[in-house]
This record gives structure tokens, C-alpha cells and sequence, in this order.
């Protein structure tokens, strides 16, 4: 091993102790360690290499039905204190979860390997960037982390004999005693444990072999123990897409934008401009970093260094660029595949390949009557192979920061783009995030999700303390913070079809955002903030109806008023941690509010 580092090596050696692998290997990231990790798992029958012709350096694997996402209801934040885990997490005391963990993980390598996987969170050395050691039994873990961070001895000489790092512990929890023969994917569903212990920064995984439970880099420390982090340090770990916007005269802005899961980040990093002479690229599409620079601004690095998207509604049609991002060297997790060795799921190409064997490993046709690839199945793909992906997204330094984008699922009520009055009010607008559920999806329609700066399920602490640290962070001395925006691609009119195409068509929305950010488009001060004139956003060419446009552009004084108490009865679960600017918030919006309303009348 390649380390001097004693909290390293102590860690190492107390977690072999306890989980008593038969080998411990040191990963050092290469080209020669993707290969050995994949002979093991095409040999065990967990993976299949995809046709080289088709797909080079590419793999195919399947978990099994209990284990195919991110489990919420076994995510813990075992702060030392209820209360800092807040209403919105699970929490458990930390002693107790201690020992049940070491109960979980005593033996639990046994037959196994152990890899240690030394990452960094950002570009290596950047100030920003962050060192996480991965210590996993699974050869899946090994290889997504060789896409999802960088890994290996740079990482090692970063650290030194006594830099620090934040130790993430997993397992899949299934010891094998001699001649057992190992399932291709093996999991422990019935004891799965996803645990932060935020004071001490250590995460420690059990049971589930999957994305988010077991790829420890992303949200368990990009976002739950990096946002405890921030908060302690002063700076921001946000659940955002960074994108670069340069405008036809070449001058360039980035932005960030906050979306629950599943409302298109991706997408809209990658997103190909309608607009003549306009140009989107990539800086990240999940996680941004963001740090106060030396001229106030917020400079924001991605995280990671790959992309983890999920695949079905993925295709040429809607995200070329992240269709040409996996052409090689990519991992795809519950997908079908195809009769040439390729890979499919729904939604790749117009018309769906006559014969599969779908991610069950059962023969598939368009007749069907399940999908051939689960919804939530997976690409692991290296950010840097993106076409679009930005020259700077490896800067050390990050990207200066002009607006935010806040958005959720809304059917009703919030308009295509609003622009906060200032960082207090863009704050409010975050927290007020929230995707309505879908009849297809659960029973009450029109019933909201709230997502808070869509951090439900990743902030590491009380959310409303969260919040206070938001509002804290525009306090900061000499702060110029970004612009903020809430902007609405779901909105639906009356015979409830969408009222906005999306997609590329996006970037007419980005455009405005941009002009106010350089001060060259106007605005239109309105009750719930500042909205486009009506030539402010280029509607020529969409194919929309002149009420849908008025519809989009308006603003519901009656139906924001009916959203404010809900909005104030979900504050009231936060109690004294609610921070008194944010009542003084909804206070206000209503004041303007009853005034419009009056003046209408
Ligand atoms: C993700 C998520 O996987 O937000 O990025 O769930
Ligand atoms: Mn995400």
C-alpha cells in the first residue's frame, strides 16, 4: 500500500478485525484493476461484457428485484441529538446503531475480499474538493467508483501521512463460508442499514449492493456528510446540475439548478439549445460544491467524475449527449439486452428491438406486458467522454456561479420562471419546492411532494437549520451571491397535456435568465417575484397556443394563497428550528398577495 497515512492504516486494519476478509486489496484506480475486477465478476456470473464491436470496455450487469434503488426508509442520520437529524430523517441513537452495526458487520467479509478505495470528491487538490476512503466487498463498487470519482494513489499522495478523510464502510452482507458458492448479486435485503453519523463524519452501509445505498462518494458524502460539512465550514453541498451558458457573442455564465429526482437534470445539463447561437455544456449533472472565492462569488465544483443517470427515457431523441457519454467504457445495471450483445431499455430508440432477454433474464418482446428494463435501471458513464462537457470541469478552482434554477413537478399554480427578489426570498422559493404526485403513482392527485431545495432524502442535518445556513451564507461579508429562479417545465393547462415542450426548448428559459444575469432583459415585478415581459421569453416557433403562453406566464394570486398554508403548516413541523425570516417570508408574499387581489377587485 502506497499510504504513511496512521488514520488510514489504523482504520484499515480495525475494519479488517471486525470484518475478517480473506484478502484486503488497495485499489489504485487503473486500467489493470478495471480489467481484474471484471474477469471476477464475468466469471461469477455477475456481469456480462457487452460486444466490443457495439459498445467497447462495456459491461452488462443485473441485481435481483429486492435491491434496485436508494432505500429511504433504511437511511439514518444518527446524530447525537434527535433534533439535529430533524423531522425530515430517520434517526437512531448512535450508540445503539453502533452496536447493531458491529453485530452486522462482525464476519460479515468472510470468504470475501476486501477493497480499499481511496477517492477524491472533485478534482484532485482542488480546495474544494474533499478525500473519502471506500472500504467494500464488492467488485461492482470497485469498478462504478473508478467512474464516479477518481480513484487511486494520487489520491494517497494528496493525503499524506496525516490528511484527513472521511471512512465509508461498506458491505453486502453476505459472508461465504467455504465452498459456498457467491449468488451473482449478492445482498442482504432484509438487513440493509445506510448510516451517517454526522459529528464524526463516517458512513457505514450494509446489506444493499445498489447506486446510491453503496456508491458511497455520492449521496451519502457528497451530499449528507458534505452538506454537515458545509454548514460547519461555510459553504454549500447542493443537490444541483452545474451547467456553462455561452450566449451568441461568446460571453459565458454558469448555472446551478436544483431538481427533485426524476424532474430531468440531466437532461437539462446536457441540453441541446434551440436557440440559434447558443451554446449548453456540462459541469456536473447531480452534486455541486460551491465555496465563497476571494471576489465573494460562489464557485462551485462537480463532485464527481461520472455520471449515474437512469437509463429508460433516455435516447437519442431526448439526451444525445449523454447517449454518446456511455458508447464505451460504461456499466449498465438492469437494463435489457440485446440479441448483437448490446444493451436497450425503454425509450432508447423509437421503436423497441423485436427480441430481448430483459433485465430478469427472460425473453422479451414488444409484446410484453412489462417493461424489458427496470424504471429505475441504471448508466455509469465517464463524465469527461461527454461531448458537451465544459473545458473547465476539472478546473481546481471551480466555476463562478450568476443563478440558481429552483424547479419541481407542477401541474398548477407556479408559472414557467420567477425570479426571487433577492437571496432571502430566492431562499424561501427553495424550500418551497415541491412535485405534485401523479394519479399513476400514488392515490391523491394534485397531493404534494415537498423536496426543499430537492434535499429531502440528502441533507445530513435538521432542514430547517439547513435553511437558516442558507440564509446565513447571504449574510456573509462581501457575499455576491447568484440570482435565484423558480422555474415550472410541468405546468399543465385545462385537458391536462404538459403547456411547455421541454427539453431544448429549455434553453429559451435559460436565455432570460442569462439577460437578467447580464442585466440586458427586463422584468416585470409581480407579487411572487420578478416575472418576464411578455416578449422577455422567445416564444416564435413553439408550437403553443396563445392561452397556454398566457397561462404560463401568469400569476395564480388566488392559488398561491391557498399554497401558503400549506406551506406554513409544513414550516410548523420544524418548530423553534425554523428560522423566523422564513414566517416573515410567507408573511410578506401574502401582504403582496391580498394587495394585488385588492387592486384587482
Ligand atoms: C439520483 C437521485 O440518483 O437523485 O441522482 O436519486
Ligand atoms: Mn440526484
Amino acid at each position: 500500500m502506497a499510504t504513511q497515512n496512521k488514520k488510514l492504516l489504523t482504520w484499515v486494519d480495525d475494519m479488517a478485525a471486525l470484518c475478517e476478509p480473506d484478502n484486503i486489496v488497495w485499489c489504485d484506480g487503473s486500467d489493470a484493476e478495471w480489467e481484474t475486477m471484471w474477469d471476477i465478476m464475468v466469471k461469477s456470473g455477475t456481469a456480462r461484457k457487452l460486444n466490443e464491436d457495439k459498445r467497447p470496455n462495456s459491461y452488462h450487469v443485473n441485481s435481483i428485484p429486492a435491491d434496485v434503488a436508494r432505500v429511504e426508509d433504511r437511511t439514518y442520520i444518527c446524530s447525537e441529538k434527535e433534533e439535529d437529524a430533524g423531522p425530515t430523517n430517520n434517526w437512531a441513537d448512535p450508540t445503539e446503531m453502533r452496536k447493531t452495526l458491529n453485530t452486522m458487520f462482525s464476519g460479515c467479509m468472510k470468504g470475501r475480499t476486501m477493497y480499499v478505495i481511496p477517492f477524491s470528491m472533485g478534482p484532485i487538490g482542488s480546495d474544494i474538493a474533499q478525500i473519502g476512503v471506500e472500504i467494500s466487498d464488492s467488485p461492482y463498487v470497485v469498478t462504478n467508483m473508478h467512474i464516479m470519482a477518481r480513484v487511486g494513489n494520487a489520491v494517497l499522495d494528496v493525503l499524506g501521512a496525516d490528511g484527513d478523510f472521511v471512512p465509508c464502510l461498506h458491505s453486502v452482507g453476505v459472508p461465504l463460508a467455504a465452498g459456498d458458492k457467491d449468488a451473482p448479486w449478492p445482498c442482504n435485503p432484509d438487513n440493509r442499514y445506510i448510516v451517517h453519523y454526522p459529528e464524526t463524519r463516517e458512513i457505514w452501509s450494509f446489506g444493499s449492493g445498489y447506486g446510491g445505498n453503496a456508491l458511497l462518494g455520492k449521496k451519502c458524502f457528497a451530499l449528507r456528510i458534505a452538506s454537515t460539512m458545509a454548514r460547519d465550514e461555510g459553504w454549500m453541498a447542493e443537490h444541483m446540475l452545474i451547467l456553462k451558458l455561452t450566449n451568441p457573442e461568446g460571453v459565458v455564465k454558469y448555472v446551478a439548478g436544483a431538481f427533485p429526482s426524476a424532474c430531468g437534470k440531466t437532461n437539462l445539463a446536457m441540453l441541446t439549445p434551440t436557440i440559434p447561437g447558443w451554446e449548453v455544456e456540462t459541469v456536473g449533472d447531480d452534486i455541486a460544491w460551491m465555496k465563497f472565492g476571494a471576489d465573494g462569488q460562489l464557485y462551485a465544483i462537480n463532485p464527481e467524475a461520472g455520471f449515474f443517470g437512469v437509463a429508460p427515457g433516455t435516447g437519442m431523441a431526448t439526451n444525445a449527449n449523454a447517449m454518446l457519454s456511455m458508447e464505451a467504457n460504461a456499466i449498465f445495471t438492469n437494463v435489457a439486452e440485446t440479441d448483437d450483445g448490446d444493451v436497450w431499455w425503454e425509450s432508447m430508440t423509437k421503436e423497441a428491438p423485436a427480441h430481448l432477454i430483459d433485465w430478469k433474464g427472460n425473453d422479451w418482446t414488444p409484446a410484453s406486458e412489462k417493461p424489458s428494463s427496470h424504471p429505475n435501471a441504471r448508466f455509469t458513464a465517464r463524465a469527461g467522454q461527454c461531448p458537451v462537457i465544459a473545458d473547465e470541469w476539472e478546473d481546481p478552482k471551480g466555476v463562478p456561479i450568476s443563478a440558481i434554477l429552483f424547479g419541481g413537478r407542477r401541474a398548477s399554480v407556479v408559472p414557467l420562471a420567477t425570479e426571487a427578489l433577492d437571496w432571502n426570498h430566492g431562499t424561501f422559493l427553495g424550500t418551497i419546492i415541491a412535485s405534485e404526485m401523479t394519479a399513476a403513482a400514488f392515490g391523491a392527485i394534485g397531493k404534494l411532494r415537498r423536496d426543499p431545495m430537492a434535499m429531502l432524502p440528502f441533507c445530513g442535518y435538521n432542514m430547517a437549520d439547513y435553511w437558516g445556513h442558507w440564509l446565513d451564507m447571504g449574510k456573509t461579508e462581501g457575499a455576491k451571491m447568484p440570482k435565484v429562479y423558480y422555474v415550472n417545465w410541468f405546468r399543465k393547462n385545462e385537458a391536462g397535456k404538459f403547456m411547455w415542450p421541454g427539453f431544448g426548448e429549455n434553453s429559451r428559459v435559460l436565455k432570460w435568465v442569462f439577460e437578467r444575469c447580464t442585466g440586458t432583459a427586463d422584468a416585470i415585478e409581480t407579487a411572487i417575484g420578478n416575472m418576464p415581459t411578455l416578449d422577455g421569453i422567445d416564444f416564435n416557433g413553439l408550437d403553443m397556443s396563445d392561452e397556454d403562453i398566457a397561462n404560463l406566464m401568469r400569476v395564480d394570486t388566488e392559488g398561491w394563497l391557498s399554497e401558503l398554508q400549506g406551506i406554513e403548516e409544513y414550516y410548523d413541523t420544524f418548530g423553534d428550528h425554523l428560522p423566523a425570516e422564513l414566517r416573515a417570508q410567507v408573511q410578506a408574499l401574502r401582504e403582496r398577495l391580498e394587495s394585488t387581489q385588492q387592486a384587482v377587485a
